[in-house]
């Protein structure tokens, strides 16, 4: 089956900022797939949408076999990935000393973070391909900022979290890499910074909203054809690496 709409995947969508991308893109007519990590989850962000092109599909980023299923479900059902949003992350490392964060902890944090969206990417390459023009948006942090975490006058140049910002830098490696593999294939990637927003993942402390923080991936979500690749972008502008 396929559709004349455009369609989107975000993984992690059920809540935080990549419940408001879903809301924002819905309302902008594309029909969007919510990944989600059980089905109550997603019946539950579905039913607060209130819209029939909300969709959802379990995918774990760190399951190969989750992965595949949610690839085989959106070609039954839609035979193309216009938008591949790669918003699941974690950040276990959240206020807690450098020299305190353990080596499983870091280890699991590039698992979900960084190895989890190259195996997401990956499978989804066939079917993003069959978009006229694909979007492909990597989540990242402006705490992955090189340029940022070596410049003291840097807002939040004291948030050094191993884990977490490792991941994040690793992350916009990834998305140079695979701009530059995919750029025949017309599909572009880029890196979006949300901002610090009030979440989950940071204990609600930050003073932007999840709607705020959705702002810079629908922007490149729904980038034209001819949009920039390779890129790493906050709200306003393309910041630093
Ligand atoms: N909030 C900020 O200030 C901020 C700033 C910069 C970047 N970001 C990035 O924005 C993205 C969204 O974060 P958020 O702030 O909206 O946090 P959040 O509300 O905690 O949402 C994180 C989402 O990721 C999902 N997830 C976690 N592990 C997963 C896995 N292994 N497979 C699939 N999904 C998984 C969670 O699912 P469950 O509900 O099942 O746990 C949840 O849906 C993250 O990549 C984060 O690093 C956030």
């Amino acid at each position: 089956m396929s559709t004349t709409k455009k369609v989107a995947l975000i993984t992690g969508a059920n809540k935080g900022i990549g419940f408001e991308t879903a809301k924002t893109l819905l309302e902008k007519g594309y029909i969007v797939i919510l990944g989600v990590r059980d089905e109550k989850k997603g019946q539950h962000a579905v039913h607060q949408l209130q819209n029939v092109n909300a969709r959802y599909v379990v995918i774990d980023v760190t399951d190969e076999k989750s992965i595949s299923l949610a690839e085989q479900y959106i070609h039954d059902n839609f035979g193309k990935l216009d938008v591949l949003v790669n918003n699941a992350g974690i950040w276990i490392d959240f206020g807690v000393p450098m020299l305190e964060v353990s080596i499983k902890d870091i280890e699991t944090t590039l698992k979900v973070n960084t190895v989890g969206v190259i195996a997401v990417i990956k499978e989804f390459i066939p079917l993003l391909k069959k978009s006229e023009s694909g979007n492909i948006i990597n989540v990242s942090s402006g705490l992955a900022s090189l340029n940022q975490n070596s410049d003291p006058t840097y807002e939040y140049y004291d948030y050094k979290s191993l884990a977490y910002s490792t991941s994040k830098s690793a992350l916009n490696m990834v998305t140079i890499l695979f701009s530059y593999e995919l750029k025949a294939a017309n599909i572009k990637v880029n890196a979006a910074d949300p901002g610090y927003c009030a979440t989950d993942l940071n204990g609600k402390t930050g003073p932007r909203t999840p709607q705020q923080g959705s702002k810079i991936i629908v922007k490149l979500a729904t980038l034209p054809s001819n949009g920039p690749t390779g890129g790493f972008f906050d709200e306003n502008d393309k910041i630093e690496w």
